[in-house]
């Protein structure tokens, strides 16, 4: 039996970072959108026992430092359920350390894979905690939508989803270590935080503009020089006549939001030349909850 799911990208409408924890963590407040880009993930049940990840990138580790398969062992470690056989597809269409929750989806879409064949019953509660186990943004991939994220990132509030748009998403060449840049975190040198509960006001009135005024990630204050290419990526986007423009996550991403699908299109096309990793995408809803999968 093989079944499968849509591992969507997020994008981050605000990222704020308001403390570093005793853990070692940082507090965050961020509101977190789904796009339709997307990885497939399937599961297929195998007779011999152990985990056998295949992916489309040859250069992903196939080990459980991969996310895809830590949350398999965690799935079956946290459910008591006996490990079955199990080989896991991934088809990788996110970029990779790009600031959009490529992996951590993987590891969500793997979760909600397993609850659905073996134990249907989970709330999404337990799933959720479960996938905190696995990874900060994974709790809200395994729901996806739009959602504050706060705490490390695992406590969600579901928000009225964005009005329609068409959000044109920008890859550059390089990638940027996650860890790497909340290591150069200097919260008393962070000169603006984005205006969350503003934008969350905006989403409940479906005032697309008021959410475009808030985007921010303050991530990008704090960019080494050496990234500077994703303010250039920016101000192009802005020049395309996006309504706003931002990084999400760590980055290297830049995404920008159009009301008008060929202004999105030109920008879109325009952009890939230079960038090869362009999408042109749309905001997507939730994940089914517990009660309406399978
Ligand atoms: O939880 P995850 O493994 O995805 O986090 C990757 C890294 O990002 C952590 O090792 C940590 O350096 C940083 N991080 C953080 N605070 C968060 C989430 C992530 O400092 N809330």
């Amino acid at each position: 039996m093989t079944i499968t799911e849509p591992a969507w990208a997020k994008l981050n409408l605000t990222l704020d970072i308001l403390g570093k924890r005793p853990d070692g963590y940082h507090d965050l407040r961020m509101v977190m959108q789904s796009i339709d880009l997307c990885d497939m993930v399937s599961i297929t049940f195998k007779e011999r026992r152990g985990i056998t990840l295949v992916t489309n990138l040859n250069y992903l580790p196939r080990d459980n430092s991969n996310i895809a398969v830590k949350a398999a062992e965690l799935f079956f470690q946290e459910t008591g359920i006996p490990p079955v056989g199990l080989t896991i597809r991934v088809d990788k269409h996110i970029p990779v350390a790009a600031g959009m929750a490529g992996g951590s989806s993987d590891g969500a879409a793997v979760l909600r894979l397993l609850r659905r064949a073996l134990a249907p019953e989970l709330p999404d509660r337990a799933l959720e905690a479960m996938a905190l186990q696995v990874g900060s943004d994974v709790p809200y991939c395994v729901r996806g939508g739009t959602a504050l994220a706060e705490g490390r990132g695992e406590v969600l509030t579901d928000l009225p989803a964005l009005p329609d748009c068409f959000l044109v998403v920008c890859k550059p060449s390089f990638p940027i270590s996650t860890p790497e840049l909340f290591a150069q975190v200097r919260l008393r040198q962070l000169r603006c935080h984005p205006d969350t509960a503003g934008l969350s006001t905006a989403l409940y009135n479906g005032d697309l503009s008021g959410v475009c005024r808030r985007v921010y990630n303050v991530f990008e204050d704090m960019l080494p020089r050496k990234y500077r290419e994703v303010g250039e990526i920016k101000r192009q986007l802005m020049d395309l006549d996006a309504a706003a423009a931002c990084m999400t996550g760590s980055g290297p991403t830049v995404f920008g939001v159009f009301t008008d699908e060929a202004m999105a299109r030109q920008a879109s096309e325009q952009l890939r030349q230079e960038y090869p990793q362009t999408f042109l995408t749309r905001p997507v809803g939730r994940c089914a909850p517990a009660d309406k999968c399978g």
